[in-house]
Parts: structure tokens; C-alpha cells; sequence
């Protein structure tokens, strides 16, 4: 056990590269030690991509299998290329469109990051996050950044320093807390190694905005075919678990009510995710949440992991959620959730 620093930051603030909180992380970045920051998307664990033994830390912080590769965070195009080669000009056009903001690239690794950070493939994932706490961090610790999202592996991805806290205190050496993240889904991974490119993960870029920058978009055959093995390493674990048994329930709020009148009957605590649109819709249930609203899909990314965690505080024994359509960010929320519920759905 250490003692987790904590550094409260305002993401507004001017001048943040030099803010003695920064300062304090980046030192400590630059030593080897591993600091949870805020980025867009979600929380993400820092460390110094270029050292192996500092990477290992995080992989021991989180119980993160080894065979799962972390991403790189940039602030600069310089450090893209001095970490990948055989820059498309397809990869480059997204670094465009997108950066800085929520969209991985799997590029080739010109070998300059740890193997601990790439788990020894050939490839390297980056990405050049937008939250101005995230950017001063890289520039103040003067290396790029190593970090997968900042939660106990198989637990919801954080979004609030709260939520870092709550899995890793006493296990990293400092947190940057920069109130809550934004987007509240991790980055879209993007294979630019294949042509067309292909989405390994769905995330904060949507498909849609993908192919209208680029034309022409693969998905993982992995996404839909259970045979395969997914190319990102990472999407083969269970994921975003919250402690209680969960479902999905396409069919809608008559068969949700009725799920609840069976497990009232059994005497169990039922948690609803629903958006404010339903809220009321469900008076036997013992916890209803509403994520967000479901006409505005941005906000229910934005509150889907904090859902997650709260129907944990609350003990519930099962939890009942709406689904969302599959359409921009709706992609990336129903991949969370459908991991969360470990694929389970009730016709
Ligand atoms: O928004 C995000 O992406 C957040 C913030 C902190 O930046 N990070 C994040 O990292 O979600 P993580 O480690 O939770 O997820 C990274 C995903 C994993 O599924 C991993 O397997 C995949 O990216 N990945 C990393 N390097 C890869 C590579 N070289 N090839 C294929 N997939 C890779
Ligand atoms: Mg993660």
C-alpha cells in the first residue's frame, strides 16, 4: 500500500503545464510512477510509455492480464512519429479530422514504446486526448503517456476521480483529479494497418463520422462472429461488471415491469437503468436510475459508467436496463452494456 496522492486541478484554468498540481504528477510520471488523470472519455492510468518497469506497474495496479496492450497518449504529431511508422494518408486524415479527441490509431510500432506497453505485437495504439488536464500532463512530464482506463480490470470504466479511488487507492501513487470526464465512453479504436481500416472498438468518434471522413469503414469480424478472436486483445474480457446480475431488455417497459413484479414476488432488490423519459414508469422497483435522456444518446454515454457503479452502492441483486438504438454513439453504448450484462437479454 502507498499513500495515493491527491491533486485537484481545474481543467479551466490558464497556464495549466506549470500548475505546481501538475508538476507534482508529471514528476512523478517521469520517475516511473504511475498517476490517474482525466481525459474526455474516461479516467485513464498514466505511465511513462518508454519504460517497461513503469508500465508493468500499472498492469499489477489494475490486474490487468499482460497479454492486453495499453494506448499511448500524445499531445504532438512529433511524438506520433517517433513512436509509429508507415503513417497512411488515411491515418493521417483522421489524426485530422479527429485529434485531439476521442479516437485511438493502431498504427506499426517503430519499436521506441515499452513491449509491456504493446504486449509485444508489432503494433502500437495512440491517441492525442483533448481534456486540456490530459494535455498538460504529457507536455509537463515531456514523454508520451501510456495509460488504459482507470479502473480495477473488469470493473466500469472510471469517470470520476471518485470512481478511481473507490478500486485503486493505496495502489498508485497519485491521482490528477480533474472533476468528471465528459464523453463517459472510451476512444474508438481504429485498426489503419488494414485497408479499409477497421473498428475494433466502438467509442466516442462514431462509425458514421468515420466513414464520412474516410469513405470506407470494416468492423471487427470478431464483433459478430463468436469464432474469432477480436483483434484488439482487450475486447475478449469480460468487462464494465457491476456486482449485481444484469439484463438487457430490448422489448421494452411492459416486459420490465412485469421482470420486476416476478423478483418482487421473490423478494429480490431490483435496479432499472432507464434515461428520464421513463423514470416513472417503474414504481415497484426498488432503485430506478435514469442515464441520462434517451432523445440526447451523448448523455447517457456520458452518464452510462456512474450508473453502473451506482446501482452497486445500492446494493440491488438485479439489475433491468433499457437498451438504445444502434446508431452513433448508441453503438458504443450498447457494446458497454451488452459486456456489462456478460451478453445477457430477456425476449
Ligand atoms: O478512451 C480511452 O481509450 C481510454 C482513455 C484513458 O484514453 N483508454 C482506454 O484504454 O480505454 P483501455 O486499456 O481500457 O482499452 C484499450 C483497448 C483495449 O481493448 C486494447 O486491447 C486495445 O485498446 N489495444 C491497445 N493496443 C492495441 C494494439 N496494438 N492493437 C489492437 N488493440 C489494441
Ligand atoms: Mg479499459
Amino acid at each position: 500500500m502507498v499513500e495515493t496522492q491527491h491533486w485537484r486541478v481545474d481543467p479551466q484554468a490558464a497556464g495549466l503545464k506549470e500548475d505546481l498540481q501538475i508538476r507534482a504528477a508529471a514528476e512523478g510520471i517521469k520517475n516511473g510512477e504511475i498517476v490517474a488523470f482525466p481525459t474526455e472519455t474516461v479516467y485513464g492510468l498514466g505511465a511513462n510509455a518508454e519504460s517497461g518497469e513503469a508500465a508493468q506497474k500499472i498492469y499489477k495496479a489494475k490486474g490487468r492480464p499482460s497479454d492486453n496492450p495499453l494506448i499511448v497518449h500524445v499531445a504532438t504529431l512529433e511524438q506520433v512519429r517517433k513512436i509509429c511508422t508507415d503513417i497512411s494518408p488515411i491515418a493521417r486524415k483522421l489524426a485530422d479530422t479527429f485529434w485531439p479527441g476521442p479516437l485511438t490509431l493502431v498504427l506499426s510500432s517503430r519499436g521506441e514504446v515499452s513491449d509491456s506497453v504493446t504486449a509485444g505485437l508489432s503494433t502500437v495504439a495512440v491517441r492525442m486526448p483533448s481534456h486540456p488536464v490530459a494535455r498538460a500532463l504529457i507536455l509537463a512530464a515531456g514523454v508520451s503517456i501510456a495509460a488504459p482506463s482507470a479502473n480495477r480490470s473488469g470493473r466500469p470504466s472510471p469517470t470520476r476521480a471518485e470512481h478511481v479511488l473507490h478500486d485503486l487507492d493505496g495502489r498508485i501513487y497519485g491521482i490528477v483529479d480533474g472533476g468528471e470526464t465528459g464523453v463517459g465512453v472510451e476512444s474508438t479504436v481504429v485498426d489503419c494497418t488494414t485497408t479499409p481500416i477497421t473498428i475494433l472498438r466502438p467509442g466516442g468518434i462514431s462509425r458514421e463520422q468515420l466513414i464520412e471522413a474516410v469513405g470506407t469503414v470494416a468492423a471487427d469480424p470478431a464483433g459478430t462472429r463468436p469464432d474469432q478472436t477480436p483483434k484488439a486483445p482487450g475486447m475478449k474480457y469480460r468487462h464494465y461488471a457491476p456486482v449485481a446480475v444484469m439484463y438487457l431488455v430490448p422489448s421494452g417497459m411492459k416486459r420490465i415491469r412485469e421482470l420486476i413484479d416476478q423478483e418482487k414476488n421473490n423478494g429480490r432488490r431490483v435496479g432499472i437503468l432507464t434515461t428520464e423519459e421513463h423514470k416513472s414508469d417503474y414504481p415497484r422497483a426498488d432503485v430506478v436510475h435514469a442515464c441520462g435522456k434517451r432523445s440526447e444518446l451523448e448523455s447517457v454515454a456520458h452518464c452510462l459508467f456512474h450508473t453502473l457503479r451506482y446501482f452497486d452502492k445500492e446494493k440491488v441483486d438485479v439489475i433491468y436496463s433499457e437498451t438504445f438504438p444502434e446508431t452513433g454513439i448508441g453503438r458504443a453504448i450498447m457494446n458497454r452494456l451488452s459486456k456489462a450484462a456478460s451478453g445477457r437479454v430477456v425476449e
